[in-house]
């Protein structure tokens, strides 16, 4: 018996937090972008909040960003979940992110200057994520600057047209082991400043060699600076794995916000153009150490068109007024970058692929208020190779998609209305029937629909849920 005592001891408190029929009806919830990001999770994820206990981010790191409006105050918020603006809901940063440690404190100074309560209860930081040092900003630029005058004939710029906050480099360290930096070791000085001693080293040949003209990096003051770091974010550096454990047995709900979006995923995304982790629902059992058994609701988020930042493929981009018209009425304008985004017809082909590898139980359609005034909207329903073959499954390779010619269905457009529809029984006749071909064509039903940015203009639907 003392032996089964001892081994309860390590467990979560509570051993429902197995994927027990139970634990089924706990109702945790996953919020993933179905298309290149940007697809406006925010305001979604803030709308859901509501009905979860815990925000728990799963990948990525400050490329990330999205603006959330609370009681007439703007918040911009890009590692912290915006479930913080929620004094009794607790928010995590979970294992599989890279995170910025002068960008979260910034973060939580700029919250707590505003009022808003951020301490080791309410903010909670995987000991395991990975840190992203100065460096890997620099190598992020260097390599985009050295690629984007390297070009490979009609391909153009090899550059990825990152974020340039150090995402890949920091994620290449992970991977690599030898050279990385992990939360928990921001609070250990001496462990620290033994690894300090080799990254630095290695690090300071590797960003000469990039054309990076910069003093030699001293480990002890990088030392200095990063357990100075450590010492502030101690209160909310711990095991995430089990504290999400603990709270899933102690009958709490969880939301899952997924950063950057499907096809930008490492492994499934359009590679070489993607970011570095794994930000389809697939990533969340890896980047949060929940099991995916524990997901009952996906809730997968795609813009009423498209939208791509960066390089790479985007085979219904409009380069005309119809595309300048969406960015405008849509304020296409990154909220980490500033850059404009690059805009077009929705690709349903792409949607339907990322439905299916994130399990989406169903979609929120955003901004659709944007397609209103158009006389007609077209949807891709197919791709066409060059050499005139026809297909509709996604491609999910750059390579691949290289000459990929859409095929559109052209649907009818409605006027702008001056009254907001209450429900979407009260959209125009086309309005409902462009939501009901996607729908037709997804299989899955489209639970909410963005008419405007404030929390309220959102129409809902009851979910469906896989549980
Ligand atoms: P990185 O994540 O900064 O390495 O950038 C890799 C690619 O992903 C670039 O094309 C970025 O523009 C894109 N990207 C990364 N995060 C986001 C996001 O949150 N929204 C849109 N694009 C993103």
């Amino acid at each position: 018996m003392a032996c089964i005592a001892n081994i309860r001891h390590f467990m979560p408190r509570n051993s429902a937090s197995a994927c027990s029929p139970t634990s089924q009806t706990s109702g945790h919830t996953a919020v993933v972008g179905l298309q290149w990001g940007d697809e406006g999770k925010g305001k979604i994820v803030d709308v859901l909040t509501a009905r979860h206990d815990v925000i728990v981010r799963y990948n990525g790191g400050a490329n990330a960003g999205h603006t959330v409006v609370a009681e007439g105050q703007k918040y911009a918020l890009h590692l912290i979940p915006s479930g913080i603006l929620y004094p009794e809901k607790t928010c995590v940063i979970g294992n599989g992110t890279v995170v910025d440690p002068e960008k979260v404190i910034d973060e939580m100074e700029k919250l707590r200057a505003r009022g808003i309560r951020v301490d080791g209860t309410n903010l909670k930081i995987s000991d395991r994520a990975h840190v992203v040092m100065p460096w890997h900003k620099e190598q992020d630029a260097a390599l985009e600057e050295y690629l984007s005058s390297v070009t490979a004939g009609q391909r153009g710029s090899l550059a990825i047209g990152t974020t340039r906050r150090g995402i890949g480099p920091a994620y290449s360290d992970k991977v690599r082991r030898s050279t990385a930096i992990r939360m928990r070791d921001l609070l250990d000085p001496e462990y620290l400043r033994e690894r300090l001693r080799v990254i630095c080293k290695l690090r300071s040949a590797e960003l000469e060699a990039l054309g990076v003209k910069a003093q030699p990096l001293d480990p002890d003051a990088v030392t200095d600076r990063y357990a100075a770091i450590g010492m502030q974010l101690a209160p909310h550096i711990t095991d995430t794995v089990f504290a999400l454990h603990d709270a899933i047995a102690e009958g709490k709900s969880l939301l899952f916000e997924g950063a950057n979006a499907a096809l930008l995923d490492i492994d499934h995304g359009t590679y070489p153009y993607v970011t570095s982790s794994n930000c389809s629902a697939l990533g969340i059992p890896a980047g949060t150490g929940v099991p995916g058994c524990h997901i009952h609701r996906v809730l997968g988020i795609m813009k009423a068109y498209s939208t791509r930042v960066g390089g790479g493929p985007f085979p219904t981009e409009l380069l005309d007024e119809t595309g300048d018209r969406i960015r405008e009425r849509g304020r296409e304008y990154g909220t980490t970058t500033g850059r404009p985004r690059r805009c077009g017809w929705l690709d349903l082909v792409a949607v339907r692929y990322s439905t299916m590898l994130c399990g989406a139980t169903g979609v929120a359609c955003t901004l659709f208020d944007v397609l209103a005034g158009f006389e007609e909207l077209k949807v891709c329903v197919a791709y066409r190779r060059p050499d005139g073959s026809m297909t509709d499954r996604f491609i999910p390779d750059a390579r691949g998609l290289e000459g990929i010619e859409p095929v559109y269905e052209t649907l009818p457009g409605w006027p702008e209305s001056s009254t907001p529809a209450a429900n979407r029984n009260a959209l125009p006749a086309n309005a409902r029937a462009y939501l009901e071909r996607v729908e037709a064509y997804l299989g899955v039903p489209i639970e909410m629909v963005g008419i405007g940015p404030d929390r309220a203009q959102t129409l809902v639907r009851e979910p469906v849920g896989c549980g």
